[in-house]
């Protein structure tokens, strides 16, 4: 039987960057997200016998199966069978965001597989096996926003819901900067700041002291200390980042150029934050009613490249035509 599932990508807030245990892929600190509604991914994943091994087809293109097959081992000692499968992604991830989508990816694919298996997993369940195949994925079985417990064995370490969430119309504007492939995988740029940065201990320290501020204002729709604490927690992570040996950056010039468009904005009254990943591009977090002044203050220096999106759903089984 095949399976289909649709799972949204998600920006983290409070960020993931460095592992406690590469094998169970448990992070160093916890994590806070938000689930964008307009970026998500669709996967169809059907266990046959008669295959000799799995395949894997993203965007109508067949891929390499090697991470996701790794995925389905986790799937197949689950539901103790032995088939292999073929899985075929759409990614509605606009390419030329360039956003990450090993989120979605990971989560649809989670979800999909385990059922295609047999296997009716709780979704905190799900959100523990999405983890082993990207960290990020862990949080995108859930809408709105999420934390990532960071957990110390592999079933400790899942995400949920945050138990009272925001009721502010929270607006992410996706800046894009470059739409090549990252420079560095997430998954090496955090091996290298672990190994190498003098400020890693200290990264891990100060963001997880973010947690619990990021939950209470998040609950209390406190929209200036959401947007403060997100925009440190990211910049944290990039100041470790930079202090590797040899010293590395996300940043393009245009980056460091929509963030002063922003930080001018915010001079001028306007509640907007930035917010960025393993990747030179800018996310920007407000509320409705500022979007259409942002767009217009970025427009000159970024045209059309400017998306807007609000929170999105939980993962889902959907039907084929969906
Ligand atoms: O789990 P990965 O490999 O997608 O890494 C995610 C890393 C960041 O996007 C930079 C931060 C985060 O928490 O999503």
């Amino acid at each position: 039987m095949t399976i289909y599932a649709r799972a949204h990508t998600n920006i983290a807030l409070i960020k993931y960057w460095g592992k406690a245990d590469k094998q169970l892929m448990l992070p160093a600190t916890s994590s806070i997200s938000l689930t964008l509604n307009d970026f998500y991914t669709d996967t169809a994943v059907t266990f046959d016998a008669t295959l000799s091994e799995d395949q894997f087809i993203l965007n109508d293109q067949p891929q390499s199966p090697i991470a996701v097959s790794r995925f389905l081992d986790h799937v197949r000692k689950l539901a103790d069978i032995k088939a292999r499968a073929r899985v075929i992604s759409l990614n509605h991830v606009p390419t030329a965001a360039g956003l990450a989508s090993s989120a979605s990816a990971f989560a649809a694919l989670a979800l999909a597989a385990s059922r295609a298996a047999g296997l009716n997993l709780s979704p905190i369940d799900l959100s523990r096996l999405a983890r082993r195949g990207s960290g990020s994925a862990t949080r995108s079985i859930f809408g709105g926003a999420v934390i990532w417990h960071r957990g110390f064995d592999d079933a400790s370490s899942f995400a949920e819901p945050l138990a009272i969430q925001p009721t502010l119309p929270l607006r992410m504007l996706v800046v894009t900067v470059s739409d090549q492939k990252k420079a560095v995988s997430s998954r090496t740029g955090m091996a290298n700041t672990a190994a190498t940065s003098p400020y890693y201990q200290a990264w891990v320290q100060a963001n997880e002291a973010l947690i619990s501020p990021m939950i209470t204002a998040l609950a209390e729709d406190d929209f200036a200390t959401i947007g403060a604490l997100t925009e440190l927690s990211s910049m944290r992570m990039h100041a470790a980042i930079m202090a590797e040996e040899p010293p590395f950056t996300y940043f393009l010039p245009e980056t460091l150029r929509a963030w002063q468009l922003v930080q001018e904005q915010r001079r001028l009254g306007i509640p907007a934050f930035v917010t960025m990943d393993a990747g030179p591009n800018v996310k920007i977090l407000t509320t409705a009613p500022y979007v259409d002044v942002l767009m217009t203050a970025l427009r000159p220096a970024f045209g059309d490249r400017i998306l807007s999106t609000q929170l999105g759903p939980d993962a889902q089984v959907i039907t084929k035509e969906q």
